[in-house]
């Protein structure tokens, strides 16, 4: 079953609920956001950074951040989830910490994007991960790729049922015995909101806060004269 959104926009990201009622924020990384990325990966247990990026790591690093956080939004594109109710006076996090993370990097294939999730442990298994796959879908769908390509663990059950509830296709030639690859066809009726959304909540963070409403319906998009 798809989400339904509910769709508060307001400059500073789009307002939605988890399955169990935990209100969250979602909104496209920003190059500001290394500090509380860093916080996040430091919050998720050894195990679900292996999961994540299939070796022991116990830090991510100024350059992984710098990557991971300094993106283009065109071939590299990113969302990240908050929850506004642990907001506190940690640097980076005063809007909430960062539960987890969702990409998709252009590949040299044409029409695919390789796609990756990750959520913090003391969030898992409530809904975020089909959260973040509608996120990649709809922002796939807008920005013309055919399709997402996942790489994962054989033994990561979580990401395994995610992908098997949607129908992705296990890519048999490109996997081996441990890892494993998976393609999500991205359809022609595909619900774009939330792509769209992304184009312009980036479009706000670069135009400066002073210059844009906290009314969306009082911003002017782009491709609209001033
Ligand atoms: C894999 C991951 C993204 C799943 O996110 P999540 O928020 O826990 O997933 P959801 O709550 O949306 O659950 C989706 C489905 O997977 C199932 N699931 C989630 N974690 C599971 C687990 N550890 N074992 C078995 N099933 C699991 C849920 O029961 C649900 O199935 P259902 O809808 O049929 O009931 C998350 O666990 C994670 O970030 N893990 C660490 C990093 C990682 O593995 N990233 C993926 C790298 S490709």
């Amino acid at each position: 079953m798809k989400l339904q959104w509910d769709l508060p926009l307001s400059s500073d990201g789009i307002d939605t609920e988890l399955g169990d009622g935990t209100a969250v924020k979602i909104r496209p990384i920003s190059a500001d956001d290394g500090p509380a990325l860093d916080a996040s990966f430091k919050r998720m247990s050894p195990r679900s950074r292996y999961l994540r990026f299939f070796t022991i790591r116990d830090e991510l690093g100024p350059a992984m951040l710098e990557n991971f956080t300094d993106i283009d939004h065109l071939l590299h594109r990113a969302w990240v989830v908050i929850d506004p109710a642990t907001a506190g006076d940690t640097p980076g996090e005063e809007h909430g910490i960062g539960i987890a993370v969702a990409r998709l990097i252009e590949t040299s294939t044409p029409g695919v994007a390789e796609a990756s999730l990750a959520v913090i442990d003391e969030y898992q298994q409530r809904g975020v991960g089909r959260l973040l796959l509608d996120l990649l879908t709809s922002t796939a769908s807008i920005a013309g790729f055919e399709k997402l390509r996942f790489e994962t663990l054989w033994e990561n059950r979580g990401m395994r049922r995610l992908l098997g509830n949607l129908k992705a296709e296990h890519n048999k030639e490109l996997s081996d015995p441990s890892v494993l690859v998976y393609d999500l066809p991205i359809q022609e009726s595909e619900d774009e909101t939330i792509g769209a959304l992304y184009e312009i909540l980036r479009w706000i963070a670069a135009s400066g806060d002073d210059s844009v409403s906290d009314d969306p319906t009082e911003t002017v998009l782009p491709n609209q004269s001033a």
